[in-house]
């Protein structure tokens, strides 16, 4: 297996395993390992179907069933479809507007996240260029140059993720075809209580865990500086400084942290330019530092 680090300070190619068969302990420590130090891990030339993919996320955590997930792969609930493509009778095959602004995946829930691992299998194309990026945002970096006032302020605080914010900012979009949260969704994700620092479990560096898809306010602080700390974690984790962008090939094995990265897709396609992409969300389950040890 050979890591190849981007310049960016964030991101590494990982070539020479096959992730359609089960990887060595070895190999495992190595992968959880780099997906602490790069937050991003691109696996090229993969070519897995849903259970396979199932099988290696499932090594690193419990795999979610989201409360939303319109739609799935035959027989695996876990492994979510993003897709813009239509069927024969114009019925959408997969979420077609999945994570399109800045955020962290499941900070809603009281059972964070781990990991995401997605495999492309078909990337829209204009003129020989990749359309569809997925960014990032290195939470390590941005927690270390943070002012010590504002850590020394924020320090043992919470913020408030509520799933419904990211949820209805989509669903206001034109043609969105999210209606609102069933009482029954929504039960089952109220809003919940996040650290704003926290020790990433692989690296044991402390991170900025806050992200404008999900956090409404910081609890105990007046509405106004709330919002205003709010702001200013956003803008600071907003520098260009901090950003990877992801183009795809199809093939790729995309692999990010979701304890120490933000993420956003961009949506500079058009519902003619396919997008079809496999998805499980890795339930942050084990214990990672011993893992990685
Ligand atoms: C996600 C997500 C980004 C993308 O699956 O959680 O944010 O580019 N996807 O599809
Ligand atoms: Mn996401």
């Amino acid at each position: 297996m050979r890591i190849t680090p981007n310049n960016a300070g964030l991101g590494a190619r990982v070539e020479g395993v096959d992730l359609a068969r089960p990887v060595s302990p070895g190999e495992y420590r190595t992968i959880l390992r780099a997906l602490g130090q790069y937050g991003v891990l691109c696996f090229p030339g993969q070519d897995l179907d849903a259970a396979q993919l199932s099988a290696f996320g499932a090594r690193f955590g419990e795999l979610e069933v989201n409360v939303a997930n319109l739609f799935h792969a035959p027989g695996h609930p876990e492994v979510m479809i993003l897709s813009n493509k239509r069927d024969a009778e114009g019925r959408p095959v997969g979420l077609s507007d999945a994570g399109q602004g800045w955020h962290t995946d499941m900070s809603y829930s009281k059972d964070i996240a781990l990991a995401n691992v997605l495999h492309a299998k078909e990337v829209p194309l204009r003129d020989g260029r990749p359309l569809g990026d997925t960014q990032f945002r290195n939470m390590h970096a941005a927690y270390d140059d943070l002012p010590r006032e504002v850590v020394a302020r924020l320090e043992g605080r919470v913020a408030i993720h509520d799933f419904e914010k990211f949820w209805d900012m989509m669903r206001i979009r034109p043609g969105s075809i999210r209606g609102p949260l069933t009482p029954e969704q929504r039960a089952k994700k109220p809003p919940v209580p996040q650290p704003i620092f926290r020790t990433h479990p692989i690296t044991g560096r402390r991170v900025l865990y806050c992200n404008p898809g999900y956090a409404m306010h910081i609890e105990g602080l007046e509405r106004a500086e709330s919002d205003a700390l709010l702001e200013f974690l956003f803008r600071h984790q907003a520098q260009e400084k901090y950003l990877y962008s992801h183009a795809w090939t199809p093939g790729d094995v995309l692999m990010w942290d979701n304890i120490g990265t933000v993420h956003n897709a961009v949506a500079d396609y058009r519902p003619d330019e396919p997008r079809y992409i496999l998805r499980v969300q890795v339930m942050a389950t084990l214990d990672y530092a011993a893992l990685a040890a």
